[in-house]
């Protein structure tokens, strides 16, 4: 008799905001992968403009499409989330060379710590440039950053931004 495992993936992240570069990651690791988690890090030391639950509202409207994707949210070490929900694989990102240092480091920790694996997926070269940092600050200071988040992203950085901006003329 054959058992049939679950092939399941996580993405996870800050998503502070998503943008269209980790959503073509999210949705071609959903055509390789049975179930893929998106994994929102809780992060109490880093300050985000986004509140987790209004990151997981976002993420979840966005990876509807693709049916076998979840959002949640984890905090302490991603790999002790994994073991919890049994996720087998890691999936990252890589959008250039730069991030390869750093991402190395930290599938090879990963993996010694646990024995899980990491995947690492080139970005779409039309995304390789979009960070969630450069987006917000262009965004702060006026740039058109429409093409390179979802449309209700998009909308949910300008209503932020403005909220932002009214509460420091006050
Ligand atoms: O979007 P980000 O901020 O680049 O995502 C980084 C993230 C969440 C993938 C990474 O910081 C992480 O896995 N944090 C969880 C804590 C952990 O497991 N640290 C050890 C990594 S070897």
């Amino acid at each position: 008799m054959s058992v049939s495992v679950i092939r399941r993936a996580v993405c996870p992240g800050s998503f502070d905001p998503v943008t269209n570069g980790h959503l073509d990651v999210i949705g071609r690791a959903a055509e390789l992968y049975d179930e893929v988690v998106v994994a929102v890090l809780v992060n109490k030391n880093k300050s985000s403009l986004f509140t987790v639950a209004e990151r997981i509202s976002a993420l979840t409207e966005v990876t509807a499409v693709y049916g076998n994707v979840r959002v949640d949210s984890f905090h302490g070490l991603l790999v002790d989330y994994c073991r919890r929900h049994e996720i087998q694989v890691i999936v990252k990102g890589l959008r250039a060379v730069s991030d390869f240092d750093y991402e190395l480091k930290m599938a090879q920790m990963n993996h010694g710590l646990s024995g899980i694996d990491t995947l690492f997926m080139p970005t779409n070269a039309e995304y390789s440039f979009i960070a969630s940092s450069l987006v917000k600050e262009i965004a702060t200071y006026g740039g058109d950053v429409s093409s390179l988040l979802p449309d209700v992203v998009h909308k949910q950085l300008l209503a932020r931004l403005a909220e932002r901006n009214a509460d420091a003329d006050s």
